[in-house]
Protein backbone atom coordinates (compact mmCIF):
# COMPACT_ATOMS: atom_id res chain seq x y z
CA UNK A 1 0.00 0.00 0.00
CA UNK A 2 1.48 3.67 -0.68
CA UNK A 3 1.65 5.81 1.79
CA UNK A 4 0.34 5.30 5.64
CA UNK A 5 -3.28 4.98 6.04
CA UNK A 6 -5.58 7.87 6.12
CA UNK A 7 -6.32 7.53 9.44
CA UNK A 8 -2.86 8.20 10.87
CA UNK A 9 -1.07 11.16 12.34
CA UNK A 10 2.10 11.63 13.13
CA UNK A 11 3.86 13.54 15.81
CA UNK A 12 7.47 13.57 16.22
CA UNK A 13 8.93 14.58 19.66
CA UNK A 14 12.32 15.48 20.52
CA UNK A 15 12.77 13.27 23.72
CA UNK A 16 10.20 10.46 25.20
CA UNK A 17 9.70 12.74 28.03
CA UNK A 18 7.67 15.71 25.62
CA UNK A 19 6.66 12.24 24.22
CA UNK A 20 5.14 11.13 27.57
CA UNK A 21 3.64 14.78 28.29
CA UNK A 22 1.91 15.18 25.00
CA UNK A 23 0.56 11.44 25.54
CA UNK A 24 -1.28 12.82 28.71
CA UNK A 25 -2.18 15.88 26.99
CA UNK A 26 -4.01 13.65 24.62
CA UNK A 27 -5.55 11.58 27.37
CA UNK A 28 -7.17 14.66 29.34
CA UNK A 29 -8.48 15.77 26.27
CA UNK A 30 -9.81 13.03 25.22
CA UNK A 31 -11.17 12.37 28.80
CA UNK A 32 -12.69 15.46 28.70
CA UNK A 33 -14.19 15.57 25.75
CA UNK A 34 -16.16 12.18 26.04
CA UNK A 35 -16.99 13.16 29.50
CA UNK A 36 -19.34 16.03 28.15
CA UNK A 37 -20.37 14.45 25.45
CA UNK A 38 -21.16 10.80 27.13
CA UNK A 39 -21.19 10.91 30.82
CA UNK A 40 -17.79 8.96 30.96
CA UNK A 41 -14.51 8.05 29.27
CA UNK A 42 -12.79 4.52 28.68
CA UNK A 43 -9.79 3.71 27.73
CA UNK A 44 -7.47 0.65 27.50
CA UNK A 45 -4.06 1.16 28.17
CA UNK A 46 -0.50 -1.11 27.77
CA UNK A 47 2.40 -2.83 29.08
CA UNK A 48 6.02 -2.64 28.03
CA UNK A 49 8.64 0.35 29.66
CA UNK A 50 7.56 2.77 26.91
CA UNK A 51 4.09 4.25 28.55
CA UNK A 52 5.63 4.54 32.33
CA UNK A 53 6.67 8.21 32.00
CA UNK A 54 3.20 8.86 30.84
CA UNK A 55 1.65 6.71 33.19
CA UNK A 56 3.52 8.58 36.19
CA UNK A 57 3.00 11.75 34.47
CA UNK A 58 -0.54 11.13 35.05
CA UNK A 59 -0.18 10.70 38.72
CA UNK A 60 1.39 13.68 39.81
CA UNK A 61 0.35 17.05 39.97
CA UNK A 62 -2.06 18.58 38.43
CA UNK A 63 -3.32 15.49 36.32
CA UNK A 64 -3.74 13.02 39.62
CA UNK A 65 -6.44 14.92 41.23
CA UNK A 66 -8.25 15.66 38.30
CA UNK A 67 -11.74 15.62 38.23
CA UNK A 68 -12.04 13.21 34.90
CA UNK A 69 -10.99 10.56 37.42
CA UNK A 70 -13.96 9.72 38.45
CA UNK A 71 -16.23 9.15 35.16
CA UNK A 72 -12.83 6.92 33.87
CA UNK A 73 -13.31 3.06 33.16
CA UNK A 74 -9.51 1.21 33.00
CA UNK A 75 -9.17 -1.43 30.76
CA UNK A 76 -6.06 -3.12 29.42
CA UNK A 77 -5.11 -3.56 25.98
CA UNK A 78 -3.44 -6.91 27.39
CA UNK A 79 -1.98 -9.21 29.97
CA UNK A 80 -0.04 -11.49 30.86
CA UNK A 81 -0.81 -14.95 32.61
CA UNK A 82 0.53 -13.85 35.81
CA UNK A 83 -0.94 -12.63 39.34
CA UNK A 84 -1.36 -9.13 39.41
CA UNK A 85 1.83 -8.84 41.88
CA UNK A 86 4.05 -9.96 39.58
CA UNK A 87 6.56 -7.83 38.20
CA UNK A 88 5.42 -8.87 34.80
CA UNK A 89 1.89 -7.99 35.34
CA UNK A 90 0.57 -4.83 33.24
CA UNK A 91 -1.92 -4.82 35.68
CA UNK A 92 0.05 -4.37 38.53
CA UNK A 93 2.34 -1.97 36.49
CA UNK A 94 -0.18 0.56 36.42
CA UNK A 95 -1.39 0.18 39.61
CA UNK A 96 1.79 1.60 41.17
CA UNK A 97 2.68 3.96 38.32
CA UNK A 98 -0.73 6.00 38.44
CA UNK A 99 -3.88 3.93 39.47
CA UNK A 100 -3.43 3.93 43.18
CA UNK A 101 -2.28 7.29 43.24
CA UNK A 102 -5.44 8.93 41.44
CA UNK A 103 -9.16 8.87 42.48
CA UNK A 104 -10.25 6.38 40.21
CA UNK A 105 -12.91 4.51 41.93
CA UNK A 106 -12.21 0.76 42.40
CA UNK A 107 -14.96 -0.37 40.58
CA UNK A 108 -14.17 1.63 37.50
CA UNK A 109 -10.51 -0.73 37.26
CA UNK A 110 -11.10 -3.83 35.00
CA UNK A 111 -8.01 -5.85 34.90
CA UNK A 112 -7.51 -9.49 32.79
CA UNK A 113 -7.33 -11.94 34.97
CA UNK A 114 -3.91 -12.87 34.98
CA UNK A 115 -4.42 -16.16 37.21
CA UNK A 116 -6.82 -18.31 35.44
CA UNK A 117 -6.67 -20.76 32.42
CA UNK A 118 -5.87 -18.09 29.73
CA UNK A 119 -8.63 -18.96 27.72
CA UNK A 120 -10.78 -18.37 30.69
CA UNK A 121 -9.46 -15.40 31.38
CA UNK A 122 -9.92 -14.05 27.44
CA UNK A 123 -13.70 -15.01 27.87
CA UNK A 124 -13.93 -13.59 31.60
CA UNK A 125 -12.77 -10.44 29.94
CA UNK A 126 -15.08 -10.55 26.67
CA UNK A 127 -17.93 -10.94 29.20
CA UNK A 128 -16.36 -7.56 31.11
CA UNK A 129 -16.28 -5.62 28.23
CA UNK A 130 -19.68 -7.00 27.07
CA UNK A 131 -21.40 -5.38 30.31
CA UNK A 132 -19.85 -1.98 30.00
CA UNK A 133 -20.11 -1.59 26.61
CA UNK A 134 -23.26 -3.26 25.98
CA UNK A 135 -22.25 -4.09 22.98
CA UNK A 136 -23.72 -7.87 20.92
CA UNK A 137 -21.40 -10.39 20.13
CA UNK A 138 -21.86 -9.92 16.37
CA UNK A 139 -20.60 -5.79 17.05
CA UNK A 140 -17.25 -4.56 18.81
CA UNK A 141 -16.72 -2.88 21.90
CA UNK A 142 -16.31 0.95 21.50
CA UNK A 143 -13.30 2.68 23.58
CA UNK A 144 -13.38 6.28 24.04
CA UNK A 145 -9.05 5.92 23.51
CA UNK A 146 -6.73 2.88 23.48
CA UNK A 147 -3.04 3.52 24.15
CA UNK A 148 -0.86 1.32 22.70
CA UNK A 149 3.39 0.53 22.09
CA UNK A 150 5.10 -1.62 19.26
CA UNK A 151 7.89 -4.88 19.42
CA UNK A 152 10.87 -4.28 17.67
CA UNK A 153 8.91 -6.97 15.95
CA UNK A 154 6.18 -5.13 14.57
CA UNK A 155 3.57 -6.35 17.27
CA UNK A 156 1.03 -4.47 18.92
CA UNK A 157 -1.06 -5.27 21.82
CA UNK A 158 -0.06 -9.12 22.20
CA UNK A 159 -0.55 -9.56 18.71
CA UNK A 160 2.32 -11.17 17.19
CA UNK A 161 3.46 -11.41 13.39
CA UNK A 162 2.26 -14.30 11.73
CA UNK A 163 0.59 -15.87 14.64
CA UNK A 164 -3.57 -17.01 14.27
CA UNK A 165 -4.99 -14.32 16.80
CA UNK A 166 -3.93 -11.78 14.05
CA UNK A 167 -6.92 -12.90 11.78
CA UNK A 168 -9.60 -13.37 14.14
CA UNK A 169 -12.44 -12.02 12.80
CA UNK A 170 -15.48 -13.05 15.70
CA UNK A 171 -13.58 -12.94 19.38
CA UNK A 172 -12.85 -9.89 21.19
CA UNK A 173 -10.01 -10.98 23.46
CA UNK A 174 -8.26 -13.92 22.68
CA UNK A 175 -5.38 -16.11 24.81
CA UNK A 176 -1.86 -15.96 22.91
CA UNK A 177 1.40 -17.28 24.09
CA UNK A 178 4.23 -15.68 22.94
CA UNK A 179 6.13 -12.28 23.02
CA UNK A 180 9.44 -11.57 25.06
CA UNK A 181 8.92 -13.60 27.85
CA UNK A 182 7.75 -16.21 25.73
CA UNK A 183 4.11 -16.73 27.72
CA UNK A 184 0.67 -17.20 27.96
CA UNK A 185 -1.00 -13.36 27.32
CA UNK A 186 -4.20 -12.13 26.83
CA UNK A 187 -5.33 -9.67 23.98
CA UNK A 188 -7.73 -7.42 22.76
CA UNK A 189 -8.19 -8.35 19.40
CA UNK A 190 -7.94 -6.48 16.18
CA UNK A 191 -11.29 -5.96 15.08
CA UNK A 192 -11.70 -3.96 18.79
CA UNK A 193 -9.06 -2.23 18.46
CA UNK A 194 -10.12 -0.53 15.10
CA UNK A 195 -13.09 0.10 16.23
CA UNK A 196 -11.69 2.42 18.81
CA UNK A 197 -13.22 6.22 18.13
CA UNK A 198 -9.13 7.19 19.12
CA UNK A 199 -5.72 5.07 19.09
CA UNK A 200 -2.39 6.15 20.30
CA UNK A 201 0.88 4.35 19.83
CA UNK A 202 3.72 5.39 21.53
CA UNK A 203 7.09 4.80 20.30
CA UNK A 204 10.52 5.83 22.21
CA UNK A 205 14.44 4.94 21.07
CA UNK A 206 16.79 4.00 18.61
CA UNK A 207 15.85 0.68 19.27
CA UNK A 208 12.74 0.91 17.51
CA UNK A 209 13.77 3.12 14.63
CA UNK A 210 14.23 -0.01 11.72
CA UNK A 211 10.60 -1.09 12.42
CA UNK A 212 9.24 2.31 12.62
CA UNK A 213 10.24 2.18 8.91
CA UNK A 214 8.99 -1.31 7.96
CA UNK A 215 5.67 -0.23 9.47
CA UNK A 216 5.80 3.07 7.63
CA UNK A 217 6.91 1.48 4.71
CA UNK A 218 4.84 -1.58 4.83
CA UNK A 219 7.24 -3.22 4.64
CA UNK A 220 7.23 -6.38 5.13
CA UNK A 221 3.54 -5.71 4.09
CA UNK A 222 0.68 -6.43 6.94
CA UNK A 223 3.12 -6.40 10.51
CA UNK A 224 0.22 -6.05 13.32
CA UNK A 225 1.03 -2.42 14.03
CA UNK A 226 0.40 -1.70 9.88
CA UNK A 227 -2.87 -3.14 10.41
CA UNK A 228 -4.67 -0.69 13.06
CA UNK A 229 -6.47 1.40 11.08
CA UNK A 230 -9.84 1.75 12.73
CA UNK A 231 -13.37 2.15 10.96
CA UNK A 232 -14.08 5.49 12.40
CA UNK A 233 -11.54 6.82 14.24
CA UNK A 234 -8.12 8.34 14.40
CA UNK A 235 -4.49 7.01 15.32
CA UNK A 236 -1.97 9.24 16.50
CA UNK A 237 1.70 8.04 16.24
CA UNK A 238 4.02 9.43 19.07
CA UNK A 239 7.60 8.93 17.69
CA UNK A 240 10.59 10.74 19.25
CA UNK A 241 13.22 12.10 17.11
CA UNK A 242 15.25 8.40 18.00
CA UNK A 243 12.46 6.12 16.88
CA UNK A 244 11.59 8.22 13.94
CA UNK A 245 15.06 9.06 12.67
CA UNK A 246 14.67 6.58 9.57
CA UNK A 247 11.60 7.75 8.17
CA UNK A 248 11.19 10.58 5.14
CA UNK A 249 8.60 13.15 5.46
CA UNK A 250 7.03 11.27 2.25
CA UNK A 251 6.62 8.33 4.92
CA UNK A 252 5.38 10.18 7.27
CA UNK A 253 2.15 11.61 4.95
CA UNK A 254 1.01 14.80 5.76
CA UNK A 255 -0.01 14.80 9.18
CA UNK A 256 3.02 15.66 10.55
CA UNK A 257 3.86 18.04 13.09
CA UNK A 258 7.10 18.55 15.43
CA UNK A 259 6.13 20.35 18.85
C1 LIG B 1 3.14 -5.71 26.57
C2 LIG B 1 2.57 -4.75 25.56
C3 LIG B 1 3.28 -4.68 24.25
C4 LIG B 1 4.23 -3.47 24.32
C5 LIG B 1 5.34 -3.59 23.33
C6 LIG B 1 6.35 -2.49 23.49
O1 LIG B 1 2.43 -6.12 27.44
O2 LIG B 1 4.35 -5.98 26.47
O3 LIG B 1 1.33 -4.30 25.68
O4 LIG B 1 2.50 -4.63 23.11
O5 LIG B 1 3.49 -2.30 24.11
O6 LIG B 1 5.97 -4.82 23.49
O7 LIG B 1 7.02 -2.68 24.71
P1 LIG B 1 8.13 -1.67 25.22
O8 LIG B 1 7.42 -0.40 25.50
O9 LIG B 1 8.65 -2.29 26.49
O10 LIG B 1 9.14 -1.54 24.15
Amino acid sequence: MPGIPLQWNVVVTKDQAAMAQMAVDVFMEAARNRIEKSGYFSVAVSGGSTPRPMHRLLAGDPYGRARVWEKTHLFWVDERCVPGDDPASNYGMARSDFVEAVPLPEIQVHPMRGTVVPDRGATDYEKTLGSFFGAKQDEFPRFDLICLGIGTDGHTASLFPGHPALDESFRWVVAVKGGQPDMWRMTLTLPVLNAARKLMVLVSGVKKRDVVKHVFQDDPPGLPARRIHPSAGTVTWMLDRDAAMGLSPEDMGTGVEEP
